[in-house]
């Protein structure tokens, strides 16, 4: 059955631990969205906010950094209490460097690529990686329209894991809903983060088992 993770960027920002408790038994994980204003424009949550959260929530916490200079970010966000710690290609010239670092803490490791980033490169690195993130709308905003255009792409992506028998999480992340799951599950991923579908819904549990039934 595919995975959810719940994206905190639709939450309601000023009660985020009763935003949580609203998911916490139905996802699978809790994905936070981490905007420094330069990657992309908007700025969302610090350490900190990570940090206030991680006793208090029985998920696995998942980092989507999208910042300029992630290699700057992974420590606070892993010790914050991230399990999970997601850089973007685009962001570095030494990816291989990053996957290290993370690895280094402790936490799982997982490459995001925006819309129009190709699998270029992620061949020699594949077999290092837990996870790779598609993006299927242009990062930084939640509520936007699902990129179709990006479904080749993951299909090549697990063709690529399979050829090189690396059992490969894929997720995919921005437009899911209840008419986008579908294609990307039969694309090949594995995982959807999903924030305005669920906690845009009078009843976040059932739009989440909703996901999953598809
Ligand atoms: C966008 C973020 C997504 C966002 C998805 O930059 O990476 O995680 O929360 O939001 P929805 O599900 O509303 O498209
Ligand atoms: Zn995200």
């Amino acid at each position: 059955m595919v995975k959810i993770a719940a994206s905190l960027l639709a939450a309601d920002f000023s009660c985020l631990y009763e935003e949580t408790k609203k998911v916490e038994k139905e996802a699978d994980s809790l994905h936070f969205d981490i905007m420094d204003g330069h990657f992309v424009p908007n700025i969302t949550f610090g350490p900190q906010v990570v940090a206030s959260l991680r006793e208090k929530v029985n998920l696995p916490f998942e980092i989507h950094l999208m910042v300029e200079n992630p290699g700057e970010w992974i420590i606070p966000f892993a010790r914050a209490g991230g399990d999970l710690i997601i850089i973007h290609a685009e962001t570095s010239h030494h990816l291989d460097r990053l996957i290290t670092l993370i690895k280094k803490e402790g936490k799982r490791v997982g490459i995001a690529l925006n819309p129009a980033t190709s699998l270029c490169g992620l061949e020699y690195i594949l077999s290092q990686l837990d996870l790779v993130l598609a993006m299927t709308v242009n990062p930084g905003f939640g509520a936007q329209d699902f990129l179709f255009s990006v479904l080749p792409k993951i299909k090549s992506l697990r063709r690529m894991a399979k050829e090189q028998g690396v059992s490969l999480e894929i997720e995919v992340d921005g437009g899911i809903n209840q008419d986008t799951a579908g294609q990307a599950i039969k694309a090949g991923s594995s995982t959807l983060v999903a924030g305005t579908t669920i906690f845009d819904a009078s009843e976040p549990k059932e739009a989440i088992l909703r996901l999953k039934n598809t």
